[in-house]
């Protein structure tokens, strides 16, 4: 069995798998269950001068019948009061000496941030992770995302802390700007040791148009979040992926955002990600989940012929190049494999109206299916309709595709639902 360990800028972690700082980390109860059931680290809800939250926190964005496909929520840091949060810390690093337990912090001034750098570093804690991304209720108090935008108070607090931390310590990025290089350079400059990306993604979840207010709503009231979950993985890789090629910023990453399965935790390591922090998919699920993600994990690094999880690291970088470096001679063109194909037709109207125009179908049952108009008929027909491939259900009737005006867009390989066209290269 492949090994999982890592060593994240001097944290031991048993495997990469971490909680983020988030309720699944609220207190030591809740993170000692967690490791019992196989998480390798946590990162603390973030502590600072106790806040007090509204009830009504959370909303969620469904996709048909998928459930919370983008979870958005406008809770602010720890609500519990500070040395009953450094005791637990105390206690589960006594208890787990061997698992990661990281003290997120977030405070308003120099003094205080130093001061919570000792009580942490006293309490046992691993390493600090500077919470500059909140995006929601904090920033409006200049803490969170507002310091997160701000270059000089990245530098400054992060040196504060520099200046007085025995233990490693990770800034959190905030995504709310528009070049996530430059803050993660300017707190590496200032002694950052490693960044963990990304916190949430400013939003509003929706509106509920009964009463005209938005979700979460808060009496007669709503607020913008942030954005977490399924939904913000791709911007987090991208996220990811900008820090990794950028030669000013290489230092031990922690990626977060929408990591639900070993499959996503591995995109993010081939991407450049050391540890990896998980929020929605535990508030979702809960902590079980890790068992899968530990077992797919490592049953895909043996398939894949390495001895550990490090083997991984990055590993799709080279792959990564500017829009002006791709091949515009590579090409592909889409095949359906007919034996497969229920005859939907999704993918004739996908090309149709969002693709080139090449695939068809015979006339009859495509009028019957879809009240064909004239104009499209004769798009579809302005050539002679090749043979059809043959399903062995002769009632499944199969469109085929005209190569040569095939552009090899991908586009009716995404929207067939039984994933019978495959893209294939042509010279
Ligand atoms: C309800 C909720 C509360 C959160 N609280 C914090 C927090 O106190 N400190 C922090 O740094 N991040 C906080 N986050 C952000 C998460 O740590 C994480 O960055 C984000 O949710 C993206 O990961 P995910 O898609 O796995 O949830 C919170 C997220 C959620 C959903
Ligand atoms: S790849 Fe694009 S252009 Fe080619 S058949 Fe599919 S949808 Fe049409
Ligand atoms: S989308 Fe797929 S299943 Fe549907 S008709 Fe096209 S090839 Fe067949």
């Amino acid at each position: 069995m492949s090994d999982l360990s890592i060593d994240f800028c001097g944290i031991k972690s048993p495997n990469p798998f971490w909680l983020a700082s988030a309720p699944p980390t609220n207190t030591g109860e809740q993170i000692m269950r967690a490791f019992d059931q196989g998480w390798g680290g946590a990162v603390w809800k973030t502590i600072g001068e106790p806040v007090t939250n509204v009830y009504s926190r959370f909303a969620a964005n469904n996709y048909e019948a998928k459930k919370i496909t983008g979870f958005t929520n406008i809770e602010l840091i720890s609500d519990r009061p500070t040395e009953v949060n450094l005791k637990e810390i105390y206690e589960v690093k006594k208890r787990y000496p061997k698992h990661a337990v990281i003290a997120s912090i977030m405070l308003n001034e120099k003094a205080k941030w130093q001061d919570m750098v000792k009580r942490c570093t006293d309490a046992g804690a691993d390493g600090l992770e500077l919470n500059f991304g909140c995006p929601h209720g904090m920033c409006e108090r200049g803490m969170g995302s507002a310091i997160g935008q701000e270059p000089k108070v990245i530098k400054a607090i992060t040196e504060w802390v520099k200046e007085v931390s025995k233990i490693p310590v990770l800034v959190k990025l905030t995504p709310n700007i528009s070049d996530i290089a430059e803050p993660a350079k300017v707190a590496i400059r200032a002694g950052a040791d490693g960044l963990a990306l990304i916190n949430t993604i400013k939003s509003i979840s929706n509106i509920n148009l009964d009463s005209l207010i938005g979700n979460p709503c808060v009496g007669d009231k709503f607020t913008s979040g942030g954005y977490s979950g399924a939904a913000v993985k791709p911007i987090a890789l991208h996220m990811l992926t900008q820090l990794a090629i950028n030669k000013e910023t290489q230092v031990p990453f922690s990626g977060m955002g929408g990591i639900y399965n070993w499959r996503d935790a591995a995109e993010f390591i081939a991407l450049g990600a050391t540890s990896l922090q998980v929020c929605t998919a535990v508030m979702h699920h809960g902590y079980g989940i890790i068992q899968d993600m530990l077992k797919g994990l490592s049953d895909y690094l043996d398939s894949k012929g390495m001895q550990s999880v490090n083997e991984l690291r990055g590993k799709a970088l080279s792959h990564y190049s500017s829009w002006g470096n791709l091949d515009l001679n590579y090409r592909v063109v889409a095949e359906i494999d007919a034996s497969r194909c229920v005859g939907c037709q999704q993918c004739y109207i996908a090309c149709l109206d969002g693709g080139h125009q090449c695939i068809h179908t015979t006339k009859e049952p495509c009028q019957a299916y879809h009240g064909e108009s004239d104009h499209a008929q004769n798009v579809r027909f302005k050539q002679q309709p090749q043979e059809h491939a043959k399903n062995p259900d002769s009632k499944v009737h199969v469109p085929f595709i005209q190569k040569e005006e095939c552009i090899g867009c991908n586009l009716c390989s995404l929207v067939c639902p039984v994933g019978c066209i495959e893209m294939k290269e042509v010279k």
